[in-house]
């Protein structure tokens, strides 16, 4: 049989080695040793082979903006999103567009090919949404991109931010969205949960919101979350981001609530790179660190994938679709050491964060003929080094190429 792309004498994310067969834009074999012919052979003997990256949290409507119309001089949250609010009243469809390809371009070069993007409705024009849906159809080739309806300003402080949020749903937006802990009150913030609930289980569609992004530890919005996913029957179309708060509750408190995210099947989505930076900004000295509880939640069998957030917008000035950055600080934060553990961080940016999206995924026989050759042995030397994506794959075509940067050390010791 022969193939049309054939990856040789890889090493997989499990450490086993495979060579891999792809016949059109799908895995056709997976085995030690593959002799047919094939198209085109790429030799990656020692290096890793892995499924793309999968960005489970980000904000594409945003990204690629940062200075626009101004910085964001505390580096807060609320100051970003004030930051947002005036930036948003003025953008086009256009410039979203224009934007969020080139961040595309930049994730497709680093074997980032799945994103779940938060889009902002509270602006009635919905430009972020008319630019992002034709971005969706524009990369569909080569990025499963999904995105989420999300009223930044809040469902019910912003006002006829339902009504967008339909209208987007309407649209083709994918997920229902929310920020239940920026609504005036915990009674308004309980009542948006279940508002989000209810039209997800009327339409069908998967919910993610922004959950207890805050360091103040009666946000509890989570288990409001839990408990309508368990009434509509959502379980494992669920997601929970951010869930910043957990980090700072009452160790009685979360014996009671993790087991109920279980129950519920809803998805946990902390995003490292900005938890660290945006949270405890209120705390003097222990500074706390913001980082949901992974371990925990991880050892109770509740999914959890890293996301990015941001990458150079109004609440974040770095980044740039570097899932292994996002790895690298959720190990750190999260004090993942032992090789178990490191390696679930490289998980989290790839297969668990596949599942939580329920993307058709993995490099098994009969799955969409999308991976990466990286320039590092295993997924631990990933994180560590942030190797070159010698080749990044979507779909059955080669899609980007990198080859690893040279140093010449001009001295001898
Ligand atoms: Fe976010």
């Amino acid at each position: 049989m022969a193939f049309d792309l054939l990856i040789k004498g890889g090493t997989l994310p499990d450490g086993s080695r495979a060579d891999i067969g792809i016949t059109g834009t799908t895995i056709t074999a997976v085995e030690p040793e593959i002799t047919a012919d094939a198209g085109e052979v790429i030799d990656a003997a020692g290096k890793l082979v892995s499924p793309p990256f999968v960005d489970p949290h980000f904000h594409m409507d945003a990204t690629l903006s940062y200075g626009t119309p101004r910085i964001n001089a505390s580096g807060t949250l609320l100051e970003g999103i004030a930051l947002w609010g005036e930036l948003r009243a003025v953008l086009t469809p256009e410039e979203v567009v224009d934007r969020a390809l080139e961040y595309c371009r930049l994730a497709v070069s680093k074997g980032l090919l799945a994103i779940r993007s938060h889009v902002d409705v509270t602006d009635p024009r919905l430009a972020g949404v008319e630019g992002l849906l034709e971005v969706r159809e524009k990369v569909r080739d080569v990025i499963d991109l999904q995105l989420v309806a999300f009223p930044q300003d809040g469902w019910y402080r912003s006002p006829g931010a339902e009504e967008n949020l339909i209208r987007a749903l309407d649209m083709g937006v994918d997920i229902v969205g929310g920020i239940p802990h920026f609504e005036r009150t915990m009674e308004a913030g309980t009542a948006s949960v279940r508002r989000a609930c209810e039209i997800a289980a009327e339409r069908g569609l998967m919910v993610d919101l922004h959950c207890d992004e805050s360091d103040d530890p009666m946000s509890r919005h989570i288990e409001t979350l839990a408990a309508e996913t368990i009434r509509h029957g959502l379980q494992g179309r669920v997601v929970g981001s951010h869930l910043t708060s957990m980090h700072s509750m009452d160790n009685y408190y979360v014996a009671k609530l993790l087991p109920l995210i279980a129950e519920a099947q809803v998805a946990a989505v902390p995003n490292p790179l900005i938890n660290i930076t945006l949270q405890g900004r209120m705390d003097t000295f222990p500074k706390r660190r913001g980082l949901t509880r992974v371990k925990e939640m991880r050892a109770l069998g509740i999914e959890v994938g890293f996301g990015q957030d941001c990458t150079k917008d109004p609440w974040y000035p770095l980044g740039g679709a570097e899932m292994l950055d996002v790895a690298f600080m959720g190990l750190h934060v999260g004090q993942f050491t032992s090789p178990d553990e490191m390696r679930s961080c490289f998980e989290m940016v790839t297969e668990t964060s596949a599942r939580i999206m329920g993307l058709d995924y993995g490099l098994g026989p009969g799955k969409p003929a999308s991976l990466l050759v990286l320039d590092a042995p295993d997924p631990v030397e990933a994180i560590r080094t942030r190797p070159a994506r010698l080749a990044v794959i979507s779909k059955g075509r080669v899609v980007a190429r990198t080859r690893p940067a040279e140093t010449e050390l001009s001295l001898s010791i």
